[in-house]
C-alpha cells in the first residue's frame, strides 16, 4: 500500500485543489464499484489509521501546503473522508445485492404451476364421456325460482317429496307468488326445463353444475356439493337407451369390469325412475366395509321424462319420450381419488391439493 502513489499538489487554487480531490475521489468510487469489493480491504486501504490512503494524502498535501491555503484543503479533506465512507458502505450494500442475486446455492425461486381441482378435473371427466356420445353441454343459474327447481320438475307446492332436498331459500321473498321465489338451487334438473324451453326435441345434453341443501356437514355430506345431469329426448327413447347410455358411462369412468344395476326409484319428474347402482370397485362386488358388506355402490339416480314434465314445457309426449340422469360429482371424485371426508375438497389445503399436481 506504501508504494503507490500519492498524487502530488502543486497549484493551491480553489479550481486546482477541487479537480485534485476529485480525482481521488474518483479513484475511490471506481474501486467501490468493482464487482469483486471487499469491505473490509476497502476499508483498510482507504481510511485504515496509519496506512490509509486517505491519510497519507492529507499528510503529504498539508505538509507541502502554504498557510493560506491549509483551511481550503481541511475542509475538502473531511467531505471527501465523508464520501469514502459513503463508498464503503454503497460497495459493501451492491455486493450483497449481486450476491442475492446470483447465490447459487439458495434454493430457486420456484414458479408454482396452478392445477385443476379434483373435482372440476372430475366434472370435466364426467362431461367428456358424454360428449363422446354426441352430447352437448350447458349450464344453468345456481340462485333458482321455486318454479324452475320444483313446480316444473312436477314438485307441487306441499308436496312431500320437496322435503327430500332440503332447502336454502333467499331471505324476503315471502311477498311474491311461490313460483316467483328465489332459492338456491337444490340440483340441477331445473336446467333439464331451461334447455327445454330454448331448444325443440331432439336434444341430448349435460349440465355440470354446483347445487345447495341444507345439510349438516360432516364426512359424506356438504352444503354444497356438484352435480351433473343428462337429458336425451327424442322419438323411440325407451329404458334400454338410458340403461345402455348410463352402462357404457360407468364403466368409462370407473372401468370396463364395472357393473351397473337399477334399482326402483321415486322421483317427481320421471316415471319410471331408478337409482344406479356400480359393483363396488374397491372390493369388485365381493363385499367390503366400503360397499356397506353389499358389494354395490349407488351412484346416480335416473329415469324416463315424466310426460307431465313435457308439459310444462310444450312437447308433444306421444311424439317424444326421454330419460334423464343426475349424479354427483363430489362421490365420483371420492371414490376415484380414495378421498375419505368431502370437506377436503372445500377447504382449500394445499397440502391436500398439491397431491393432484
Ligand atoms: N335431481 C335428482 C337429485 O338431485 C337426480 C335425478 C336427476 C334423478 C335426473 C332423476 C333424473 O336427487
Amino acid at each position: 500500500m506504501t508504494d503507490e502513489i500519492i498524487p502530488s499538489l502543486h497549484d493551491y487554487a480553489e479550481p486546482a485543489l477541487d479537480r485534485a480531490f476529485a480525482a481521488v475521489l474518483d479513484e475511490a468510487r471506481r474501486q467501490a464499484e468493482n464487482a469483486h469489493f471487499d469491505k473490509e480491504a476497502f476499508r483498510l486501504r482507504w481510511l485504515g489509521r496509519k496506512q490509509g490512503r486517505l491519510k497519507m494524502i492529507g499528510d503529504a498535501w498539508l505538509k507541502s501546503a502554504p498557510d493560506e491555503a491549509r483551511k481550503l484543503i481541511g475542509q475538502r479533506f473531511n467531505s471527501l473522508k465523508e464520501q469514502i465512507e459513503g463508498y464503503l458502505e454503497d460497495g459493501a450494500q451492491a455486493v450483497q445485492n449481486l450476491e442475492t442475486a446470483l447465490d447459487i446455492t439458495l434454493p430457486g425461486a420456484r414458479q408454482r404451476v396452478g392445477i385443476e381441482h379434483p373435482l372440476i378435473k372430475t366434472m370435466h371427466e364426467v362431461v367428456a364421456v358424454f360428449q363422446r356420445m354426441g352430447y352437448s353441454v350447458g349450464v344453468g343459474p345456481e340462485v333458482e325460482t321455486d318454479f324452475y327447481n320444483f313446480e316444473s320438475l312436477n314438485f307441487p307446492p306441499n308436496h312431500p317429496a320437496r322435503d327430500t332436498q332440503d332447502t336454502l331459500v333467499v331471505a324476503g321473498q315471502e311477498q311474491k307468488p311461490l313460483r316467483e321465489r328465489l332459492l338456491m338451487r337444490t340440483h340441477t334438473s331445473p336446467v333439464q326445463i331451461r334447455a327445454m324451453e330454448k331448444h325443440a326435441p331432439p336434444l341430448r345434453i349435460v349440465i355440470p353444475g354446483k347445487v345447495h341443501r341444507n345439510d349438516a356437514a360432516d364426512a359424506t355430506h356438504s352444503p354444497i356439493f356438484h352435480q351433473v345431469e343428462g337429458l336425451c329426448v327424442d322419438t323411440n327413447i325407451t329404458f334400454s337407451d338410458l340403461k345402455g347410455t348410463l352402462d357404457h358411462a360407468m364403466k368409462a369412468l370407473f372401468g370396463s369390469s364395472v357393473k351397473t344395476r337399477f334399482y326402483p326409484s321415486f322421483f317427481p319428474f320421471t316415471e319410471p325412475s331408478a337409482d344406479v347402482q356400480i359393483s363396488c370397485i374397491f372390493c369388485n362386488g365381493r363385499g367390503c366395509r366400503k360397499c356397506k358388506h353389499s358389494g354395490w355402490i349407488e351412484l346416480l339416480g335416473c329415469g324416463m321424462v315424466d310426460p307431465a314434465v313435457f308439459g310444462f314445457v310444450g312437447y308433444d309426449p306421444k311424439k317424444y319420450s326421454g330419460f334423464a340422469f343426475g349424479m354427483g360429482v363430489d362421490r365420483i371424485a371420492m371414490m376415484k381419488y380414495g378421498i375419505s371426508d368431502i370437506g377436503l375438497l372445500y377447504s382449500g389445503d394445499m397440502r391436500f391439493l398439491e397431491q393432484f399436481a
